[in-house]
């Protein structure tokens, strides 16, 4: 098998839908081994069905420790080693402060916080067996940038943002890279945007309009490739330019 990721194993997080599926997609074209997990049963099987014999579905809720070793052992079992753990399972919601609630607030941290830390914790000692190995987590714009009314989103994608960095001094004497990527807004079912459904702005003005799943997966292939050999705790912007600064003089 040749390809940018030929040989690698690949353990993605929320892969049934959105971007993950995306990157689920590229990485098998690439020639990866890729596990798909997600708590979405019906779409996690149909894409698996879909790539073939290099990919599986297994069950995972990021929130729970006991569904990553079980992801990670399965994906030993499938595919013998785990050399790539993409953590882009994900939550968003918002609302003011005053009405914006505890439950609603420790959710989304659960999800898109806890989540990736739970997930490296299962996944460390296979990867480390496996180096080079390489951990990409999906942060967001609004891990670099405050978003007003979506304040556990921000808190969660800044923090990931964060543990990236503190992961990755820690692992890269181990042989494993950790990076964070950072998209604007993409055309998701998250933002309720399902492609196909809505009609996207193509206009060339990135600033305009959304950009696409398909304009982040070759970022998150890179960073899970040996490509990017000598990039750990770095911060990758893919967002349009939403990021750069203010349009307003
Ligand atoms: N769409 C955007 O504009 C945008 C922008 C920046 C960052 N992101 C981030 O990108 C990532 C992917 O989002 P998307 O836009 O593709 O959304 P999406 O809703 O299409 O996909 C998210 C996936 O995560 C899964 N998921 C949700 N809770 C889970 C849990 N507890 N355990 C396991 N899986 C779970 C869902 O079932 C779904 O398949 C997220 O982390 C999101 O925060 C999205």
């Amino acid at each position: 098998m040749t390809g940018r990721l030929a040989g690698r194993v690949a353990l993605i997080s929320g892969a049934a839908s959105g971007m993950g599926a995306s990157h689920a997609r590229a990485f098998v074209a690439e020639g990866a081994s890729v596990v798909i997990g997600d708590v979405a049963v019906d779409a996690g099987k149909r894409l698996a069905d879909e790539l073939g014999e290099r990919a599986a579905y297994v069950p995972l809720d990021v929130t729970r420790s006991g569904d990553w070793e079980a992801a990670v052992a399965a994906t030993l079992d499938l595919f013998g080693k785990l050399d790539v753990l993409v953590n882009n399972a994900g939550v968003l919601d918002g609302g003011s402060l005053g009405s914006y609630t505890e439950q609603q607030w420790q959710r989304v941290l659960a999800i898109n916080l806890t989540g990736p830390f739970l997930g490296l914790t299962a996944a460390r000692a296979a990867l480390i067996a496996a180096r080079p190995a390489a951990v990409v987590n999906i942060s967001s714009a609004a891990g670099m940038q405050g978003v007003a009314g979506m304040h556990a989103y921000t808190a969660s994608k800044f923090g990931l943002r964060g543990f990236t960095k503190s992961a990755a001094l820690e692992l890269a004497p181990h042989g494993v890279r950790v990076n964070s990527v950072h998209p604007g807004g993409i055309a998701t079912p998250m933002i309720g945007a399902l492609p196909g459904t809505v009609t996207i702005d193509r206009a060339e003005n990135t600033l305009t309009r959304l950009g696409e799943p398909e304009e982040v997966t070759p970022l998150v292939v890179y960073l899970a490739s040996e490509e990017s050999s000598y990039c750990t705790g770095g911060e990758y912007v893919v967002d349009g330019g939403m990021t750069a600064g203010s349009i307003t003089g």
